[in-house]
């Protein structure tokens, strides 16, 4: 189901995101700050809880809607923190890539709005 796929992916970016602030430590270069908070809260914190409220919740967790919305979360979850990795190191020139995670995330977020609103008094 899509929570347990969720789950073990965000645990996979909060270890890939731990590693990389104790490699900003050890170089004390603290640019990609920005990248490796949204990607611990978002690709970490958030994408967690949401497959956690999937498997507590099996009649939101097995619908297609979940699906699509898990899909989404873990490809944004990606997209915006590495985008605005990119915006930092490279410039402005590929600001398309946080852009378009952003939307990604933000869309994935209206979906669990609409599940949770759909399932949470069921
Ligand atoms: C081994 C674990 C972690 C290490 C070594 C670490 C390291 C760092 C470092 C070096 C900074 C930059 C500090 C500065 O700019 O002076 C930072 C910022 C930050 N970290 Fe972490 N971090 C860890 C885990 C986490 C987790 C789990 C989260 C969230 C769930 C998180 C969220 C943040 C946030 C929100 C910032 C501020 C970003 C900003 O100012 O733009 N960190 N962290």
């Amino acid at each position: 189901m899509i929570g347990s796929l969720m789950m073990c992916v965000s645990a996979v970016i909060l270890l890939a995101g731990m590693l990389a602030g104790i490699v900003m430590g050890i170089k004390q270069d603290f640019a990609l700050a920005p990248a490796h908070a949204h990607l611990n809260l978002i690709g970490g914190v958030l994408l967690f809880l949401v497959g956690l409220y999937y498997r507590l919740i099996p009649a939101a967790g097995s619908s297609t809607l979940a699906k699509v919305q898990g899909w989404l979360h873990m490809i944004g979850a990606i997209a915006f923190p590495v985008g605005v990795a990119v915006v930092i190191l490279k410039g402005e020139a590929l600001v398309a890539i946080p852009i378009g995670g952003s939307l990604i995330v933000v869309a994935a977020m209206a979906l669990f709005t609409l599940i949770v609103f759909r399932t949470a008094y069921a």
